[in-house]
């Protein structure tokens, strides 16, 4: 079992030595970004990336972020990059936007899954922040969870399941964002994004006129179809309890909330619809899309051990985070959508 440094007022120095000694031999850590927390260790150091892989249960070919703490330092990382990918770079980092970029050969190949690119992003966050620039090298990290279960935003809610191999596990309290960081590639000159975040389409538009939403944000990746990103492919997000996306009118929402009162099924969705459910399990997210966003990977956890045959999910608009929001959805709900209240007779029978 690691140690559990409380950094949730201010960062303690010797405390944050003792992290930088950790890194240095190889061992792996737990850390608060803006975004969810990351499970990371030294980025350059194959045994400590090794680690990672194991402490999650990761499939190796699903490769991993490296976090850099400035522009310098993700320069160490990369061979070239372009003018549209250095605006990017200007205008996102740091912050909730990871960048692919051509990897050099610092970069050891069980980070990257054996690509020819990395993925960097430069976190906001203060801990990740001082971590980093202490470490003085990049830190590889993925998400904080086991692989397949919902990100971890908090450490309550992950340090059962990571504490075997975990040296330490820092809390900075709630992250602020909830989801994690955009993943864009630029094709073509072209900015691609692989995985939303809160840095939106809109923002990348707003940038440089121009931004593409790869198809499998939104769709299931078909067997043997090849994806620009190896994430795309994997079970995410996903509960034990079986979860469904409802996507239906107002109307169908009252009709549906009548079908399943008095029954084992809860439903999650925004403050506003809590009228609609007021008399089935419903649990709010919040008051906009930027409580959600922050919410649903603790709202998940929290419900899965209540034991309800099923939980339903509102869906929401695709501007801004929304999409974000959906992408995630989506894959915690396997792909079951609900469109019409008939379909939700049909899961009640069986
Ligand atoms: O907000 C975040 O991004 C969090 C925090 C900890 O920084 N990290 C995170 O890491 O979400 P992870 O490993 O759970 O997700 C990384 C995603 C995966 O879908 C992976 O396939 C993709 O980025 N990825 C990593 N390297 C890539 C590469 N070279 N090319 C394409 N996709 C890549
Ligand atoms: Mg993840």
């Amino acid at each position: 079992m690691g140690v559990v440094y409380d950094w949730k007022n201010d960062i303690d120095k010797l405390e944050l030595n003792n992290i930088c000694s950790f890194l240095k031999n190889g061992e792996i850590i737990v850390f608060p970004t803006e975004t969810v927390y990351g499970i990371g260790g030294d980025a350059f150091n194959d045994n400590a990336c090794r680690k990672i892989f194991m402490a999650k249960g990761r499939p190796s070919d699903n490769p991993l972020i490296v976090h850099v703490s400035d522009r310098k330092m993700l320069e160490k990382c990369v061979k070239n990059i372009s003018e549209l990918e250095s605006k990017l770079i200007d205008a996102f980092m740091p912050g909730p936007f990871t960048l692919i970029l051509p990897k050099n050969e610092s970069v050891p190949g069980v980070v990257t899954a054996n690509l020819n690119t990395v993925a960097i992003r430069m976190p906001k966050n203060m801990i990740a922040t001082k971590i980093i620039s202490s470490f003085g090298k990049p830190i590889a990290a993925p998400s904080a969870n086991k692989s397949g279960k919902p990100s971890g935003t908090n450490i309550l809610d992950i340090k059962d399941e990571l504490k075997e191999n975990v040296a330490a596990f820092i809390d900075g309290g709630n992250t602020e964002i909830g989801i994690e960081s955009t993943v864009v590639r630029v094709v073509d000159n072209v900015p691609v994004i692989l995985r939303p975040g809160a840095v939106t389409k809109e923002d990348i538009f707003n940038l440089v006129g121009k931004v593409k939403v790869d198809e499998h944000v939104l769709n299931e990746v078909k067997k043997e179809e090849v994806v620009l990103s190896p994430g795309m492919k994997h079970k995410h997000y996903s509960p034990r309890t079986q979860c469904i996306l409802l996507d239906v009118s107002n109307e169908e929402k009252i009709e549906i909330s009548s079908l399943i009162k008095n029954k084992n099924i809860a439903v999650i969705g925004l403050d506003i619809d809590a009228k609609i459910f007021e008399k089935v399990n419903f649990y709010s997210v919040g008051k906009d899309l930027k409580e959600f966003s922050k919410n649903i990977f603790s709202k998940l956890r929290e419900l899965d051990v209540l034991n309800y045959n099923f939980i339903l999910i509102e869906s929401v608009g695709l501007d801004g985070i929304g999409l974000a929001i959906m992408n995630r959805l989506i894959r915690t709900c396997g792909y079951n959508v609900v469109n019409k209240k008939e379909q939700i007779i049909e899961y009640l029978e069986n």
